[in-house]
């Protein structure tokens, strides 16, 4: 009884009283647009060694993720769910490519966002996994492309960056054979249930159906195709684990996308207009060969949907990304290389950059991991500019996109409520290296019980928004399998890595509705 009468006398006290605003943790302007981020509130994992319908480890589910929007649901009782599509990349690779078939992931996720620590107030509920093929039913494979032809081609003749292997592609016994190559990084789900899938290797673009069968591969434009000796080679020196001398010869490419940095970043515009993909730092001749610290001028593509011919996008406009510099343990300039992006206006884009310490890396304290803003509406478009920074100066006459820092994912006095910690002993608590996705939900999504979509839908009034960050444990576990359950591993570094994930609460500038049609 006196529980029920406090919470009534309560609640009507809380709605007579003004509402107070939540003092930011962080807040940014950025040409002229305001973020703010509110809190952290909420936290999630997935076991290192928890398995799909396949019988593989599940393994770095958060190299990107995208909400089915249509299914994000307010509860009466103050929760939430919704449908996750989450990507893990290339398989497990730490010692080397296998030939496992990338694939996303579908959760059902629920968030008691009133629940505020420590214990876990994200679940994530494994529902389903999506192998990809190509449209003669290829699978696709983690395996590095050869470093030169053959390479396989779409039934439309359209070149598939690929791997020749031997054996099973794991090392065992097996006929050989061709698959192409996917190190998928960002995820975008179309209205129609169709993906996009942006990859590392090739820096391609792929769109499947929601099978998970090729419909169309999108190559990138020229300056983004890796060259070496003035041929094409799609090798991003990541060796087969059962061939690990094989040596990709200069390991650099000369031109185009710099190993293990294409498109990392993908996203589009809520009428589906519009594709935009990030490379994860710059391209080989626009610094990216000169070292970590000449590789900040990222470019930005924008592709037109609307004017695709035979499913192939037009490159629109390109436009140079700064990346931000940190000072790293040794006291030296690096880059924060960039893992996300996702759209918030025609001109304004969140950006995931970070550096590269986290549990189980040697260095615990990372220096530099945020979810930023950047805004394009004065930068120059270089479409069809083959080097904007020679040798990793930017050219003259050319404009970059305006960078704001933002949400400081390392703010411990947040971490703690959630018992995280960024830095210090390697723990549970101690942050993952490797954040890869932003999802942004609203949260007020309307009325209690009704389903919110984008597509046709109506959005609740506020600006605030549920940011989600998953992270990418590169499939570490001491409990590992690939090949369908048939193949054993135990990662040599010797730890269980979960797949972290954490809900930031953020207020969007006054009015954007960076998810409405
Ligand atoms: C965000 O706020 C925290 C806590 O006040 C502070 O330590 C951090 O430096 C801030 N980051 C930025 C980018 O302003
Ligand atoms: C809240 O309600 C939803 C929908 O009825 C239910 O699935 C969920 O388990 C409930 N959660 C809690 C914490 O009661
Ligand atoms: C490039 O040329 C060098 C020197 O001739 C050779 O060793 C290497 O295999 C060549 N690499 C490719 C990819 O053609």
């Amino acid at each position: 009884m006196y529980s029920i009468i406090t919470s009534a006398l309560l609640a009507s006290t809380a709605l007579a009283l003004p509402q107070r605003r939540q003092a930011p943790v962080n807040t940014t302007t950025c040409n002229g647009k305001t973020y703010e981020y509110l809190s952290l509130a909420g936290y999630g994992f997935t076991p290192s060694n928890s398995r799909d319908k396949f019988g593989d480890t599940a393994g770095g589910i958060g190299s990107s993720a995208a909400l089915d929007a249509k299914t994000w649901t307010l509860h009466d009782n103050g929760t939430y769910t919704g449908l996750l599509y989450a990507l893990p990349d290339r398989g497990w690779n730490t010692e080397g490519t296998l030939n496992f078939q990338p694939r996303v992931h579908k959760f059902q996720i629920e968030f008691d966002p009133a629940s505020t620590g420590p214990s876990p107030n994200l679940q994530l509920h494994y529902l389903d996994s999506i192998r990809f093929s190509t449209d003669a039913d290829v699978p696709f494979t983690g395996l590095d492309p050869n470093i030169l032809p053959p390479y396989l081609t779409t039934t439309d003749g359209t070149t598939l960056p690929s791997a020749t292997y031997s054996g099973d592609g794991f090392g065992g016994d097996g006929p050989g054979g061709s698959r192409p190559s996917l190190d998928s990084e960002g995820i975008v789900l179309m209205p129609d249930g169709t993906m996009y899938i942006s990859d590392e290797y090739g820096d391609y673009i792929y769109h499947f159906t929601a099978e998970g069968r090729l419909i169309t591969a999108i190559p990138p434009p020229e300056a983004f195709v890796p060259i070496r000796n003035d041929s094409v080679s799609f090798s991003a020196a990541s060796p087969p684990r059962y061939d690990p001398d094989r040596e990709t010869v200069p390991e650099d490419p000369d031109f185009g996308r710099a190993n293990n940095q294409g498109l990392e970043a993908l996203t589009r515009s809520p009428d589906g207009k519009y594709l935009y993909a990030l490379t994860q730092s710059a391209l080989s001749q626009d610094g990216g060969a000169e070292g970590d610290e000449f590789r900040r001028w990222s470019r930005l593509v924008r592709m037109d949907l609307d004017a695709a011919e035979g499913g192939v996008p037009p490159v629109v406009a390109q436009y140079v990304v700064e990346l931000p510099v940190y000072t790293d343990e040794d006291d030296e300039l690096a880059v924060a290389a960039q893992s996300e992006i996702k759209y918030i206006s025609d001109t304004q884009f969140l950006v995931l950059a970070r550096d590269g310490a986290g549990r189980g890396q040697d260095e615990t304290e990372s220096r530099y991991r945020r979810a930023d803003v950047f805004d394009i509406s004065g930068a120059t478009d270089v479409n069809e500019m083959d080097t904007v920074a020679p040798g990793g100066s930017l050219a003259e006459g050319i404009v970059q996109a305006t960078y704001c820092t933002f949400l400081d994912f390392n703010v411990n006095s947040e971490l703690t409520k959630f018992g995280l910690h960024n830095g210090g002993e390697q723990d549970v608590g101690l942050l993952n290296e490797k954040w890869e996705s932003l999802v942004l939900a609203p949260v007020q999504p309307v009325v209690d019980g009704q389903q919110w979509g984008n597509w046709g839908g109506k959005q609740g009034s506020s600006d605030e928004y549920f940011l989600f960050s998953l992270s990418d444990n590169d499939f570490i576990t001491q409990d590992g399998y690939m090949k369908g359950g048939e193949f054993q591993y135990s990662d040599e570094s010797g730890y269980d890595l979960l797949n972290q994930v954490l809900v930031f609460k953020v207020r969007l500038p006054q009015g954007s509705q960076p998810l409405v049609e």
